[in-house]
């Protein structure tokens, strides 16, 4: 339903061209989801927003394409980005309190997103039915009541269900996720998680899930994808990649997840030492070079192809390709 194919996506900025997207490939079938991992700054939002046509003006495609049911986005019209934008694919930003406008009841809000999508067909009553069944779907308790308020008088789950709920008022096909949780507590939280867990399964919607954390990946995602400096490290289905990680920086991402072992726990948090690299003119041959403690002399100056090292499981890294041989 969704294919990447090499995609490059640039910044103009005052240093330079920021690289912030150097060849990433992915796919995603209709009802699946797809979890994109990786620290901030490693390029994720970025993709999101190629993927629903929302650039900012300062970026440029580079290369590639992105194609949704066969058709480019990356050539579509701006009446057709908007149509697909507001129809078939819907994105849930991190912050729900920014993507709510402050001076519009829940009722107001959700009515324009359906008229949106719907066009004038609805009548009011329509609509008021809508909204209410919207609100049960995202498990919003007194529907009725909700719908008559302001945003500051949610809490913030509340808000993320509410944007929840407008992200699949038109039955999309895909909605996007960057990270939806990360502002909220850690209870609140789970339950959102779950709910869009539900909500996928029940409305056979495709999901890409973007977070920082490979924990909250593995409670949504059928495959997870793994994002270093704008290039993907490694990709497989979630529980092989929690069973079998390959990627150093894959391994390195598992360590400090504080629960996910016991030995892990005993040790502490386990932070990945160095920073991402600087996007305008980035290391040579891998890009994780410079952090990894498995790294090989060709690591620098070459860099390395994608190899299946299972079914479904894809890693970029010399230690898996022919040119392991040279190491040293
Ligand atoms: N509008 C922009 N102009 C210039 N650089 C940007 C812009 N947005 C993001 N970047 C840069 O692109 C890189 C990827 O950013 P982003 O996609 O936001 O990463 P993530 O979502 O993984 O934190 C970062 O180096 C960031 O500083
Ligand atoms: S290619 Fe080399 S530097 Fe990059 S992750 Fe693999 S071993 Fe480390
Ligand atoms: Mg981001």
């Amino acid at each position: 339903m969704l294919k990447i194919e090499d995609l490059k996506v640039h910044y103009r900025g005052d240093l330079g061209l920021v690289k912030a997207i150097e060849g990433v490939s992915l796919s995603l079938e209709k009802g699946s989801s797809l979890a994109l991992v990786g620290e901030s700054g490693s390029g994720k939002t970025t993709l999101g927003h190629a993927v629903i046509g929302l650039l900012p003006h300062n970026a440029v495609v580079a290369g590639g394409d992105i194609l949704f049911k066969g058709k480019s986005i990356l050539s579509m019209k701006r009446e057709e980005l908007r149509r697909l934008r507001g129809d078939r694919i819907t994105m849930i930003f991190q912050e729900p309190s920014a993507a709510l406008n402050p001076v519009f009841k829940v009722s107001s809000f959700l009515r324009d997103v359906l008229r949106k999508g719907r066009g004038s067909s609805m009548s009011e009553k329509e609509i008021r039915e809508e909204i209410i069944s919207l609100l049960r779907k995202v498990r919003i308790p007194s529907p009725e009541d909700v719908m008559e308020k302001y945003p500051h008088e949610l809490s913030g789950g509340m808000k993320q269900r509410v944007l929840i709920a407008a992200a699949i008022a038109n039955n999309p096909d895909l909605i996007i996720a960057d990270e939806p949780t990360s502002a909220l507590d850690v209870s609140v939280q789970a339950q959102i998680l779950r709910l869009l867990d539900e909500l996928r399964n029940k409305m056979n919607l495709s999901l890409i899930f973007i977070t920082h954390n490979l924990g909250v990946a593995a409670q949504v995602s059928d495959k997870v994808a793994v994002i270093y400096a704008g290039k993907i490290m490694e990709i497989a289905p979630t529980p092989t990649l929690f069973e079998s990680p390959k990627h150093p920086y894959t391994i390195m991402l598992l360590k400090s997840i504080p629960s996910i072992r016991k030995e892990i726990k005993k040790e502490g948090l386990a932070a990945i030492p160095g920073s991402l690299p600087d996007l305008v003119s980035p290391p040579p041959g891998c890009r994780f070079h410079p952090r990894c403690p498995m790294a090989m002399e060709i690591c620098s100056k070459e860099e390395p192809a994608m190899v299946e090292v299972e079914r479904d499981h894809f890693v970029s890294c010399h230690l898996y390709t022919e040119a392991r041989g040279d190491r040293s």
